[in-house]
């Protein structure tokens, strides 16, 4: 009799927030980047992505996939990559094992929850691929390391292969022509550094303007600042973010992930036709950490700003008091700064959350 079981596998993946931008494609088919990055993997009770992935002979038609109760395209070539990537694991293990059901030919059903804004610039790709391809990976009982899977997770979106990893994680640009190299890289565990925290800024819930993918790809072709970028600045910085997470330097973390973000949103401007991620708000959120940092008389605070204008600050635990005293007040007084960010980008209160650095 026809196996009429239906398979299923849940799991939870996490956003990452970049200290060392990814930012251009070498080879964008396989998603392969111009240079390396660097994250911090969020709290998985924060920011997340949960993913339901089931299989049966009994489905019908194709894959699909439904986002927040919405259906979602799987026929884009990176989606197809990876689903593909992810079935030919599997059929090896079936070829091996004859008494294994052939789930590599079920049609698929996804489901995933996001408990975040979707694409405003807060990593909702990463959390998002790292869960299907996790998800998908443990129903086919696959014994792959969270680096392999990087490698596939990668190919759905560049900044997922992070999210496959807990605590500091780095994305090594690699250098074959295969992307084989290109995966990501445990740096530390939570553990190493567990008192990082990460104060998130919701200045605007709204869908981003300019998608990371068209963005990086009109830099690339277009920013003369984007060479000097890959080809010298991102190197240095990341040998100095490695090193300084490795010693705990705090002062020396926030200073690189700053000039980081500025040289990446620098870029954006150095496009043509010019990216603007950052709005007043966000330019407010960077001036209190100025000032923060002035009026304690040493670093305690880093903003850090992704491809949208919600600001990412991450801070030392025993320093909270004083970083949540600086941004709660202005986030309740300042009714600007939910009007402001009204006018410019639609509905979407400012709402600040802090999260966790995830093990
Ligand atoms: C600014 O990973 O979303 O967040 O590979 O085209 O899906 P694609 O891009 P994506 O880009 C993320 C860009 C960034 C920086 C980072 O996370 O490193």
């Amino acid at each position: 009799m026809a196996d009429q079981k239906i398979y299923r596998a849940s799991t939870t993946a996490p956003v990452n927030i970049a200290v060392i931008k990814y930012w251009g494609k070498r080879d964008p088919s396989l998603n392969l980047p111009t240079n390396s990055s660097l994250s911090v993997t969020l709290s998985q009770s924060d920011l997340r992505t949960h993913t339901t992935a089931s299989c049966s002979s009994t489905f019908e038609g194709p894959d699909t996939l439904l986002l927040n109760n919405a259906p979602q395209s799987l026929s884009t070539a990176r989606s197809l990559a990876c689903l593909k990537s992810l079935r030919a694991l599997r059929s090896k293990l079936e070829d091996a094992e004859s008494s294994l059901p052939k789930l590599s030919t079920y049609p698929l059903r996804l489901v995933s929850v996001n408990n975040f804004p979707t694409a405003a610039g807060l990593a909702s790709s990463a959390a998002g691929f790292a869960a299907l391809v996790r998800a998908i990976a443990d129903l086919y009982e696959l014994q792959q390391s969270p680096t392999e899977l990087s490698l596939i997770a990668r190919q759905g979106s560049g900044s997922a292969c992070r999210s496959l990893l807990g605590g500091y994680v780095a994305w090594d640009h690699g250098t074959r022509d295969d992307g084989l190299d290109s995966r990501a890289r445990l740096v530390a565990p939570k553990s190493h550094w567990s008192d990082m925290k990460a104060l998130i800024l919701v200045v605007s819930a709204a869908k981003k303007g300019v998608s990371s993918t068209t963005g990086m790809q009109t830099t690339v072709q277009t920013s003369s600042l984007f060479q000097t970028r890959t080809k010298e600045v991102v190197p240095k910085e990341m040998a100095e973010m490695e090193k300084a997470i490795k010693s705990k330097d705090f002062a020396t973390f926030a200073k690189v992930t700053m000039r980081e973000s500025n040289s990446f949103h620098a870029t954006c401007l150095d496009t043509d036709p010019p990216i603007f991620y950052l709005n007043d708000v966000s330019r407010a959120a960077i001036k209190a950490v100025e000032e923060l940092n002035e009026k304690a008389g040493r670093t305690i605070a880093a903003y850090t700003f992704d491809a949208g204008p919600n600001a990412v600050i991450y801070y030392l635990e025993a320093d909270e008091d004083a970083v949540l005293k600086t941004f709660l007040p202005i986030l309740r007084q300042k009714e600007g700064w939910g009007k402001m960010d009204t006018k410019i980008d639609g509905p979407g209160p400012a709402s600040p959350q802090v999260v966790e650095v995830l093990e």
